[in-house]
């Protein structure tokens, strides 16, 4: 019988008709197209690619690594060697959706220079779609230059984590008139200078519509209501991990803290009672 030796091409969407690979114009269209984003954190090989099977869009290398995995108060201390390495196991993981490295304090305020070594080195060494700059209009220059030599950036407006010392709190931004239309301006001129996507942190609902409906690229709320193009959370807060972390924002989809826990405490009796391990457990 004959057998053709041409392959059969592999459908452009899968099963649940979500695009194969995503990439930044993928995540541009979806504004365009109605179609939510949903993006959370990732920080290791395991989880990206559990995020990665079930059809994540996005699995963003934030530096919330700092807190949740290094156990710092602050992302501050976080480098760009420590994004690198976790972006590399991320990396080994993710086969479909666009992977986007939060870029850490001090590695590409400082200057246009510093941002294209740094942001550079993430892009080649690891290989990622794109990265992600905390800041408003007075980094605008530095996004436009990234852009026009290759580098798509995500933005992050509202509750900026890397400027914990300048508002000295956690709480809900951008409440006041003031703040709220130089939010609106950040947004709209980090739009003008080409990024793909912005994140809106912890701002009021009304504000994020606003926000949304006045640039032409994709928002990604996390604490910013239900009006934004996509949701982000991370990962360790909705899967119950980071358990005294509780703002209303974060849904728990989990309680990982307390089934870890009940399995460290089955194992700790279990060796000690000397039921593990068995016979069957035995060579
Ligand atoms: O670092 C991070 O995880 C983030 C998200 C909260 C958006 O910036």
């Amino acid at each position: 019988m004959f057998k053709s030796n041409k392959r059969i091409r592999k459908p452009l969407t899968s099963e649940s008709s979500k695009p194969r690979v995503v990439t930044t114009k993928t995540v541009m269209t979806m504004k365009k197209t109605g179609d939510k984003i949903a993006m959370l954190t990732g920080y290791d090989y395991l989880i990206a690619k559990y995020l990665d099977q079930v059809g994540i869009d996005i699995v963003l290398v934030g530096d919330s690594l700092g807190n949740v995995v290094q156990g710092h108060e602050t992302t501050l201390p976080v480098t760009v060697e420590d994004m690198i390495y976790h972006a590399k196991a991320v990396k080994r993981a993710v086969k479909h959706a666009l992977i986007a490295v939060d870029m850490p304090f001090m590695s590409f305020q400082t200057s246009v220079d510093d941002a294209v070594r740094n942001c550079g080195r993430v892009m080649k060494d690891v290989g990622v779609g794109a990265v992600k700059l905390e800041g408003g209009e007075y980094i605008a220059d530095i996004v436009r230059h990234l852009v026009r030599i290759g580098i798509p950036v995500m933005g992050h407006l509202g509750l900026t984590p890397q400027a914990i010392n300048k508002f000295g709190t956690y709480e809900v931004r951008a409440q006041d008139a003031n703040e709220a239309s130089e939010l609106l301006r950040d947004a709209k001129v980090l739009d003008e200078a080409g990024v793909f996507s912005i994140v809106l942190e912890k701002i009021p609902s009304s504000l994020a519509k606003k926000v949304t409906e006045s640039v032409s690229v994709p928002t990604i709320g996390i604490g910013a209501g239900v009006h934004c193009d996509g949701q982000v959370l991370v990962v360790y807060d909705m899967l119950g991990l980071t358990e005294e972390f509780k703002p209303r924002f974060v849904h728990r989809y989990a309680e990982l803290a307390e089934t870890m826990r009940g399995a460290f405490r089955e194992y700790i009796n279990d060796v000690k009672s000397r039921k593990f391990p068995s016979e069957n457990e035995s060579y």
